[in-house]
């Protein structure tokens, strides 16, 4: 297990923040860094701070004490939509304006690209497009937000985050509300951006999605850091015990080789008479 920073260069990083609500006090001398063209998954336990670090990381909470820095610059000193262009969040719960269509949210990711002299371009009209099919919700461009099913919206707001063209990304549980291939799908598309040059940060809580898609994984415990590096470094039976305290089993994924987390088994299967019998 390893807490060293990471080799390289890293745009973005928070150096020994404390980030606090008003009294409640999330972290305390926290420091991480994102490396550069990572894909960095942030994992945890509820309530440990993984939403809180995003928003500072994203100039959205200002830390009572140390700083975020992005390209060496204190953040909280750049104007918002200066930052707006290189950075682009997708917050835990997000909640769209009423009454506004698919079309119209994604178009917002536009913003930061715009000005009192610029307005909507064929570049806009493009990348807004090339957003909604990349993330499958071309189709539903027409419809008002608040009338889609959890997964559709989800995928909406990915897309508005992609309109933005930021070549930094962060996803709070990108994946929440999805089904599993469309998990998958997101997964996908976030390993693509991420070939193409992008550094992302996501929040996951699933370990093994984390353990195969994170080039870079920092495990949080009560707002500190307890581990960073390759998913293979990070992801262990002791790790997995220490951060969210469940034994556990740490195999090789079949499919990729990566570290698999199989819990340990409270009870036997099938121990409740007639359950888990499939019905034909
Ligand atoms: N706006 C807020 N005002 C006051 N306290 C907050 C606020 N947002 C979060 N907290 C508190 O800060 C702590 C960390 O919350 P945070 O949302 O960062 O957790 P998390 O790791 O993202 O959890 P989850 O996995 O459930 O999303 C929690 O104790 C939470 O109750
Ligand atoms: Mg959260």
């Amino acid at each position: 297990m390893t807490t060293d920073p990471p080799p390289g260069e890293s745009r973005l990083r928070a150096e020994s923040v404390t980030l606090a609500y008003d009294r409640r006090v999330v972290a305390e001398k926290l420091t991480v860094a994102v490396p550069d063209r990572s894909f960095t998954v942030v994992v945890g336990p509820n309530a440990c701070g993984k939403s809180t670090l995003l928003r500072a990381l994203a100039r959205m909470l200002r830390p009572a004490r140390g700083a975020v820095l992005l390209d060496g610059q204190e953040i909280s000193a750049r104007p918002a939509r200066q930052v707006a262009r290189t950075l682009g969040l997708l917050p835990q719960s997000a909640t769209a304006p009423d009454g506004i269509t698919v079309a119209d949210l994604v178009a917002r990711g536009r913003y930061p690209h715009q000005g009192l002299l610029r307005q909507w371009s064929r570049e806009d009209e493009r990348v807004t497009q090339e957003a909604m099919a990349g993330t499958g919700v071309a189709e539903l461009a027409d419809r008002y937000v608040d009338e889609l099913s959890g997964g559709q919206r989800q995928r909406v707001w990915i897309a508005m985050a992609l309109a933005q063209q930021t070549p930094l990304l962060l996803l709070d549980e990108p994946t929440t509300y999805l089904d599993i291939a469309h998990q998958i799908e997101v997964l996908d598309l976030c390993a693509r951006l991420h070939e193409e040059g992008r550094t992302l940060v996501a929040v996951l809580h699933d370990l093994n999605q984390a353990a195969r898609y994170a080039t870079h994984l920092v495990a949080l415990r009560d707002g500190r850091l307890v581990a960073q590096g390759s998913p293979a470094e990070v992801i262990s039976e002791e790790l997995v015990a220490e951060v969210f305290g469940l034994p556990c089993r740490v195999i090789d994924d079949p499919e990729t080789g990566t570290p698999l987390v199989i819990p340990a088994a409270r009870r036997r299967a099938g121990s409740v008479t007639g359950a888990g019998r499939r019905t034909r």
